[in-house]
């Protein structure tokens, strides 16, 4: 049978690294073969996609330039890997996928959604994600979460009005998408987070 597709989306700063830890391990808890991995990036060449897209060489690059190479990083990410894991039957989990795009290059650098949905169809013909998990938090609490992190990236590096236009380009995706997208309350204690992930995990697995 063919492999599970699930990805995770959030904000800066929702903790999707030590969530995303733990969902992996219930998918193996349940005896799933898991394939963990991120984007922009994935494969070789969607790595060093991902140093230009969010380092600070190129700031100021143009809109349609970063949506296209998050395309590009994808195109060679569901070829390489995406793609041959589901059809042997392995489980992805990806750090980030398409909904990333129409929250980030579509709510927040303002790209029609319909011109996002026309390159969606090309790269990914009818390959949509099975279930996304949503971490949800508001931005101040996400910024000073990330903040303590490291140096910002270029996207780190926007203001506070972008990113709460991505957060509510993923909101309303989940608004649109109920079945698909589960949005998670990430601004709660680590512990209720994942009390809230197991609830979907479980229901996803039965
Ligand atoms: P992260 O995976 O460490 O959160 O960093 C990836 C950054 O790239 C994050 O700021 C969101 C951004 N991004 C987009 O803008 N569009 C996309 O399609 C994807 C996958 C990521």
């Amino acid at each position: 049978m063919r492999g599970r597709f699930i990805t995770v989306e959030g904000g800066e700063g929702a903790g999707k690294s030590s969530n995303l830890d733990f969902i992996r391990q219930l998918l193996e808890a349940s005896g799933k073969q898991v394939l963990f991995t991120r984007e922009p990036g994935g494969t070789e060449l969607g790595e060093a996609i991902r140093e230009l897209l969010l380092g600070h060489k190129h700031t100021g690059m143009a809109d349609d330039s970063e949506l296209l190479l998050m395309f590009a990083a994808r195109a060679e990410h569901l070829h390489r890997k995406i793609k041959p894991a589901l059809i042997e039957g392995t489980w992805v989990l990806c750090d980030r996928f398409t909904d990333a795009t129409y929250a980030y290059q579509g709510a927040g650098r303002g790209i029609e959604l319909s011109r996002i949905a026309q390159l969606e169809q090309w790269v990914q013909g009818d390959l949509r994600p099975d279930l996304t998990l949503l971490l949800d938090l508001p931005i101040e609490i996400g910024l000073e979460r990330a903040g303590k992190r490291s140096a910002p990236d270029r996207f780190e590096s926007e203001a506070l009005h972008f990113f709460e236009t991505v957060r509510s380009g993923y909101r309303e995706i989940a608004k649109q998408q109920p079945q698909r997208v589960k949005v998670i309350d990430a601004s709660v204690p680590l512990p209720d987070v994942q009390r809230q992930i197991t609830a979907v995990i479980e229901q996803f697995l039965a």
